[in-house]
């Protein structure tokens, strides 16, 4: 049987949720190797993420976060939550936003996406000859949508039209991004590397500092 030690772990430099604030002062537990390759083989094998010995300390802090805030009190207890328990789906959903990063703007590669709809789908366009079909476009890890609905708007800015050109799909491992991503509501920090003209042209001004697009009808957006 695993032991669990308590530790303290250094505050972190963000701002701290009482789940956090209470897991620092009362039940910090270390993660043994053998934990750490539960949890991150059953990670892999169930959806395909990837956490190797570097990342162990991270994986030990958030899943420690979900064993207090699920108040099961071990790591074993939480791996036998997320196996056998009654809401195993559930909670393994909230661990894999847990332990997802979700870093995104409007235009973040804005160089991959201009080489997309300048070469990649005119070029693919153009190979089809007289039968022209949509480009199907795919952002896999869309996180709350930015990066779809950049393809968007640099596709439209190129002249390409959405269902005749161009369709773009959006999924993602985390179920709380893409509820965002639905919502496309989007506040000031996402806009960091927008221009003026693009954000007046596209985005409509709901209540304050809120915006959302206003041409989104050539994307749809799934769970991965
Ligand atoms: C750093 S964000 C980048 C978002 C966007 N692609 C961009 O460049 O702005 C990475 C996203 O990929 C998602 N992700 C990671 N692994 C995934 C997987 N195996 N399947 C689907 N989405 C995944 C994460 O949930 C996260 O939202």
């Amino acid at each position: 049987m695993p032991s669990f030690a308590k530790r303290s772990y250094a505050p972190s430099n963000g701002s701290r949720s009482d789940a956090e604030i209470m897991f620092d002062d009362h039940c910090a537990l270390d993660l043994s190797a053998t934990e750490f390759r539960l949890f991150s083989d059953l990670l892999r094998d169930r959806c395909g993420l990837h956490f190797d010995e570097a990342n162990r300390y991270l994986v030990e802090k958030r899943v420690a976060r979900r064993i207090v805030e699920c108040d099961v009190g071990s790591f074993a207890s939480y791996l036998y939550q997320l196996r056998q328990g009654p809401h195993a789906e559930e909670e393994f959903s909230k661990l894999v936003d847990s332990l997802t990063t979700n870093e995104t703007y409007f235009f973040r590669e804005r160089a991959q996406i201009g080489a997309l709809v300048s070469e990649i789908i005119p070029e693919m366009l153009s190979r089809q000859g007289a039968r022209k079909r949509p480009v199907s476009i795919w952002s896999a890890g869309c996180s709350s949508g930015e990066e779809p609905f950049s393809i968007v708007m640099m596709a439209l800015q190129a002249n390409l039209a959405p269902g005749r050109d161009f369709r773009v799909y959006a999924s993602d491992i985390s179920r709380a991004v893409l509820s965002k991503a639905r919502r496309g509501i989007y506040r000031e920090a996402s806009f960091r590397e927008t221009e003026g003209f693009m954000r007046r042209h596209y985005f409509a001004r709901r209540k304050a500092s809120c915006v959302s697009p206003t041409r989104s009808s050539a994307m749809s957006i799934s769970c991965t």
